[in-house]
């Protein structure tokens, strides 16, 4: 099984991914982690991209693009995966497709703008270990400390509500077109990303049961 997640910054996708690996038994692979844990180690890609994504703009299609080929070449990938975060702009489609990978299916989280700029005010995020929680929707055991690891839970610089309005609308010029590129090959499927969560978990496993049927 090969997904793609697409949606607005905090729609939710990285929550849901996690749900699906878990219950489909393959992995996600996140190009939002990748970089940040690039910029954690270090690396020349890290140096490049922290300013970028600090500001909420989109690190150069080639990087990324170079970054997943190298990841789904890697045995993990051979029985499925969820792209979490790629493809974001057509030219990373596109590359997908060169790269001889074909998707099953582009599962849309749909949350509206106003509920976005909420979500994101509440999000917490594990540095060590890349886990997500929400202060009100999904907390840790004491708020604090991550449930998997126990270091410290931080707020992503990129959170901050100015430069969330600027990923917002990075996201409906840039990524919204992908939702028409797989719309017209027949693979787009639009769950509602409800502020309940587990009614979000349940609407997207029966979209994805459905969908393979
Ligand atoms: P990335 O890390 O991919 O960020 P994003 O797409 O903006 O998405 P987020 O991780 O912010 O949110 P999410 O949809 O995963 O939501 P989450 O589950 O955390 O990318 C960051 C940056 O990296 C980009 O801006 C760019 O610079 C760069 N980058 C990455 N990929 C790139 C690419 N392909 N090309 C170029 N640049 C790239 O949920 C959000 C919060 O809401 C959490 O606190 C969660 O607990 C809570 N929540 C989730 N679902 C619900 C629900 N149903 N009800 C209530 N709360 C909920």
């Amino acid at each position: 099984m090969k997904i793609i997640l697409l949606g607005a910054p905090g729609a939710g996708k990285g929550t849901q991914a996690e749900n699906i690996s878990k219950k489909y038994n393959i992995p996600t692979i996140s190009t939002g982690n990748m970089i940040r844990a690039a910029i954690h180690n270090g690396t020349e890609l890290g140096k490049q991209a922290e300013s970028l994504i600090n500001a909420g703009k989109l690190v150069p299609d080639e990087v990324v693009i170079g970054m997943i080929r190298e990841r789904l070449a890697e045995d993990d990938c051979n029985n499925g995966f969820i792209l979490d975060g790629f493809p974001r702009t057509i030219p990373q489609a596109e590359a997908l497709g060169k790269m001889g990978v074909e998707i099953d299916m582009a599962l849309s989280i749909e949350v509206a703008d106003e509920e976005i700029v909420k979500r994101m005010s509440g999000r917490r995020v594990c540095p060590a270990c890349g886990m997500t929680y929400h202060v009100d929707f999904k907390p840790s055991t004491d708020n604090k400390h991550c449930d998997a690891c126990q270091a410290d839970l931080i707020i992503r610089k990129d959170d901050e509500p100015a430069t969330v309005l600027d990923r917002l609308n990075t996201y409906h010029e840039t990524t919204e077109p992908l939702k028409a590129f797989y719309g017209e090959q027949g693979k787009l499927v639009m769950v509602e990303g409800r502020e309940e969560l587990a009614e979000t978990t349940k609407a997207t496993f029966e979209a994805i049961e459905a969908f393979l049927k």
